[in-house]
């Protein structure tokens, strides 16, 4: 078949190389944005006069058949037309016959490829907002369950000091409401017009750049028509934005999968997030939380893939470009399906708060507390900090805990000790009493879950 741009090539195609060089078996989920790109690029060339209305109508015509066609996956896409764009013009041709041949006038694929990308992301990145702010809903309710829930707080992965596991939930609800900041950022520059560059210089036709933006529905256009067609500045932000939304995924479901071990027994997903071993009866193991974290790897190599293929490539378009869909696609498809799995994972799991409040009790995770309540009495903190060490040391080899040490012995050491010392030890009031703004103290995280709702109801 002859190609759309074969007027100056007299050797044959090969179709070996015809595939090699193909990108709709990728861009093809361009299609709907390619289409309506296309609707106001044509409505622009006749309101500037640069093509007769007739024509436009007819063009007008012809997409809105494939419109539909390709709602209802009646299209099939062809290698030997190379990408979504040649796929397109030739259905059009087919539809209404050689006036199809206008609609090219005035722009180069260049400029429709980067104008379908914006328009897919801008459309994906408010999809993906949506899905962070379910998210975010279900960690506010489920940390609003669990406020007095106390469980160990780790650093090193060692019990550092009891928290409440609504402030733990409270963090990630932090993490993630700083991507969708993030998120909501970059449609400035996702929400802008790359049309209207056409190849690389602009064009002589008298274009309307402003209605073309207009009828897209962009807040912005491009100022640069070199850097129109060759930036994935956009892209690229948006691979790193995912990149660190699926790092604070991960790093919950590394918890999750922790949580459920045997060792921990502190949380259970229901069987819908989880799945069995086809030779040992007893599994049931968190494959979803699994397959996010490892997920978590495909989208950082979407954003080094993509990187890596920009970093030499001189101004403006070059077909490596071309390389820019699978990624972003992929990435997109990934966020998307991982927001929703955390979602539902973190609603329906099952929160052990007696075994979580147990792993506070035998342990010293409560010596801060000693150390504080010296402090408090008067003795600098650094001694106070080393009379707890020995007490410890002295408990660990007695076989005991800090809150088994009679009265007595605590007053041979620290005369002023007395018998309050036992309540401030008590992992709840350890949690209770830490009033500090931010810190896990109940009242703390309730003003945290009341900020979050207050945010949540006007967005
Ligand atoms: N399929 C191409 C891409 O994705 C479209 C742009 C082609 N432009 C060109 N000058 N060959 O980048």
């Amino acid at each position: 078949m002859a190609k759309l741009w074969g007027g100056r090539f007299d050797g044959k195609n090969e179709a070996w190389i015809d595939a090699f060089g193909a990108s709709i078996t990728f861009d093809q989920k361009l299609a709907q944005q390619d289409i309506r790109g296309s609707l106001a690029h044509v409505k622009m060339l006749a309101h500037t006069g640069i093509i007769p209305e007739a024509d436009a109508q007819e063009i007008i015509k012809g997409l809105k058949i494939l419109q539909e066609k390709v709602s209802k996956n009646e299209l099939a896409f062809t290698i030997e037309n190379e990408d979504i764009h040649l796929n397109i013009e030739s259905y059009l041709h087919q539809e209404i016959g050689a006036v199809a041949g206008k609609l090219h006038t005035a722009r180069s694929r260049n400029d429709q490829v980067a104008t379908d990308m914006h328009l897919y992301l801008k459309e994906t990145v408010l999809a993906i907002l949506d899905k962070i702010t379910q998210l975010r809903e279900v960690l506010v309710a489920k940390a609003e369950e669990h406020i007095y829930t106390v469980m160990p707080g780790y650093t090193h992965m060692q019990h550092a000091q009891p928290i409440s596991f609504g402030h733990h939930l409270m963090a990630y609800y932090a993490m993630l409401s700083r991507d969708q900041e993030r998120m909501t950022e970059s449609l400035k520059r996702i929400d802008l017009l790359p049309l209207g560059s056409a190849a690389l210089a602009g064009t002589t036709f008298p274009i309307d750049r402003e209605f073309t933006a207009k009828e897209l529905g962009f807040n912005g256009i491009y100022s640069n028509s070199l850097d129109a067609v060759s930036d994935r500045d956009f892209i690229l932000e948006f691979l790193s934005d995912a990149s660190i939304l699926m790092m604070h995924l991960s790093r919950f479901c590394e918890e999750l999968i922790l949580w459920c071990s045997h060792e921990f027994k502190f949380v259970e997903l229901t069987d819908t997030f989880s799945t069995g071993s086809s030779i040992m009866p007893q599994k049931k193991n968190p494959d979803m939380a699994e397959l996010i974290r490892g997920k978590t790897g495909r989208v950082y190599g979407d954003l080094f893939g993509l990187l890596t293929i920009m970093k030499g490539l001189p101004l403006a378009y070059n077909k490596d470009f071309q390389e820019d869909k699978e990624g972003m696609f992929d990435t997109a498809e990934t966020v998307l399906k991982s927001l929703e799995i955390m979602a539902g994972m973190i609603h329906t799991m099952k929160v052990n708060e007696t075994v979580m409040l147990e792993a506070t009790e035998k342990d010293f995770s409560n010596a801060t507390e000693l150390a504080d309540y010296l402090a408090a009495k008067g003795i600098p903190f650094r001694e106070a900090h080393e009379i707890v060490g020995r007490l410890v040391l002295e408990s660990i080899q007695q076989g005991h805990y800090l809150q088994d040490i009679p009265l007595s012995r605590y007053q041979e050491i620290v005369p002023e000790i007395e018998e309050d010392v036992y309540e401030k030890l008590s992992s709840y009031n350890a949690v209770k009493n830490r009033h500090s703004l931010g810190g896990t103290g109940f009242d703390q995280v309730k003003a945290q879950i009341t900020a979050a709702k207050q945010e949540l109801a006007v967005e």
